[in-house]
């Protein structure tokens, strides 16, 4: 071979390799493996990606939206448009734990404009969020505990014992707003709570309704109920100060005294209409996504009786423990853990928000690419919740894969962050006195098996979820 030929073989080895090498490890060592947008497509002018987001959910497929996406462009973060606005999809665990850590600092939060045209004043202070947070955790909602144990034998008897089948979503939706409207306002008279389930029936429409606020249109409705019902809060709220200075802490009896009472950080009082525009925005976070994740529940027990069983072993073991009419108490929900990790696989599969939204503050990099102040961002659970990295056979319904926890940031249900769902503990005691009392009730059946389940906000059976009930004989039902 000639030599010569050799010499510039490696001469143009040299000089095209290497400087080659040189940019890739250079790169690499930056992260920056692509500058600019991540990718992905900004869709059809205006309506963007959000045509095919509505369609797979309405075909109850709400994971495929970004699993397709995640797939195609980037398993970290794509773009795309939804709500008529440019928008960034964070996934995986890292996308979580980077929204979550970085609240205020690069990302604020953002709501579609429904809801802030609904709301008006949604954010409400800062403050406030933190009264919120210290009455919601759980050692001040443990006194509700023997209430919500009482609500839930009373909804069974009256609706459920004396019937061979039921609508068991439509039941549930009944059941958990009158929960929240006796916990967190007193009002237990049956005509103000089918009142007030009206006003918040209309405000949930509104948040999925075309963004047009003419009269007759769901928005307009939508923000007519919210404007009412944040007067009438604001009248009771003003009562109950009353009552408050009258009769001291004596008249504190549910979450809107707690609420009344506290001071924030400054020592100062709320103010009233925020008050009640956080309370219309606690109950609709609070009572329909308790139903949705307790109907869920339903279903999985239905259609695995092995985990039906279990749970029924742990409920019989706490109700042998109790005396008659004895009620239940937080040792009792701690007792809970099998039945808690249903609940947890169920709020996998189905998780009642499927993810929020943030704002970019500012220009920031992530993953490589560069998010420019002003683009929406969303987090997505599916992301998560349906990888095998995470959770093996990730279709499958396995309560056990909770006996350990699951990895940070992969199940998030409640969000996470300083953002976390104020109303988590309220759910879970809601949730697990509501299944203590049925297993120990009912064995159950679906009576539409086929059922179509839609997506489009949260996870809802088409037809009610109608099953039917077999009482169980000869076991421990008080
Ligand atoms: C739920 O409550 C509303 C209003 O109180 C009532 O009209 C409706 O019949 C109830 N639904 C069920 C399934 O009981």
């Amino acid at each position: 071979m000639d030599y010569s030929l050799l010499y510039l073989l490696g001469t143009i080895f040299v000089c095209l390799c290497v400087p080659l090498l040189i940019f890739l490890v250079g790169r690499k060592r930056h992260g920056q493996r692509y500058e600019g947008l991540p990718q992905g497509k900004l869709g059809l002018p205006v309506v963007g990606e959000s045509l095919e987001y509505l369609s797979l959910g309405k075909q109850g497929k709400p994971e495929k939206f970004v699993w397709d996406r995640m797939q195609k462009y980037s398993r970290e973060v794509f773009k795309t448009s939804l709500l008529k606005e440019k928008m960034v999809v964070f996934c995986g665990a890292p996308g979580n734990k980077f929204l979550f850590s970085n609240e205020n600092k690069l990302v604020i939060s953002w709501w579609p404009s429904t809801i802030t045209r609904i709301f008006k004043t949604m954010e409400g202070s800062l403050q406030l969020r933190g009264v919120l947070y210290e009455f919601l955790k759980i050692e001040p909602l443990r006194k509700y505990i023997p209430v919500i144990d009482y609500m839930a034998k009373q909804h069974l008897k009256e609706k459920w014992c004396n019937k061979g089948q039921v609508l068991a979503f439509e039941e549930l939706k009944n059941f958990t707003f009158e929960v929240v409207c006796r916990l967190f306002l007193s009002v237990e008279k049956p005509e103000t709570v089918a009142t007030l389930l009206k006003h918040f029936n209309c405000i949930i429409e509104g948040f999925f309704a075309l963004p047009i606020d003419l009269p007759g249109t769901t928005l307009n409705r939508a923000i007519k109920a919210s404007k009412t019902l944040q007067t009438w809060f604001s009248a009771i709220i003003k009562q109950r100060r009353m009552e408050l200075t009258q009769k001291g802490e004596a008249a504190a009896r549910d979450i809107l005294s707690h609420m009344i009472v506290m001071t924030d950080t400054e020592g100062l009082f709320v103010d009233d209409m925020d008050i009640a525009t956080k309370l219309v925005g606690l109950f609709v976070g609070s009572h329909e996504s308790t139903s949705t994740t307790i109907t869920f529940i339903l279903k999985y027990l239905a259609e695995n009786l092995h985990v039906y069983e279990k749970v029924f072993q742990e409920q019989q073991e706490i109700a042998k423990s109790k005396r008659e009419g004895e009620p239940l108490n937080w040792e009792d929900i701690q007792k809970m853990r099998y039945s808690w990790n249903v609940a947890c696989e169920t709020m996998r599969l189905r998780p009642p928000v499927g993810g929020t939204f943030r704002e970019a503050i500012t220009d920031f990099t992530y993953a490589g690419f560069t998010i420019p102040k002003g683009w929406k961002i969303h987090w997505n659970a599916y992301t998560t919740h349906k990888d095998p990295k995470y959770f093996s056979n990730p279709n499958e319904f396995d309560p056990s894969r909770f006996e350990d926890g699951a990895p940070p940031f992969t199940f998030v249900p409640f969000g996470g962050g300083p953002r976390i769902c104020p109303g988590r503990e309220f759910a879970r005691l809601v949730i697990l006195i509501f299944l203590h009392n049925v297993v120990n009730k009912f064995r159950w059946e679906k009576l539409a098996p086929f059922e179509r389940i839609t997506c489009v906000s949260a996870p809802t059976p088409e037809e009610g979820f109608p099953i039917c009930l077999k009482p169980h004989v000869n076991t421990i039902v008080h």
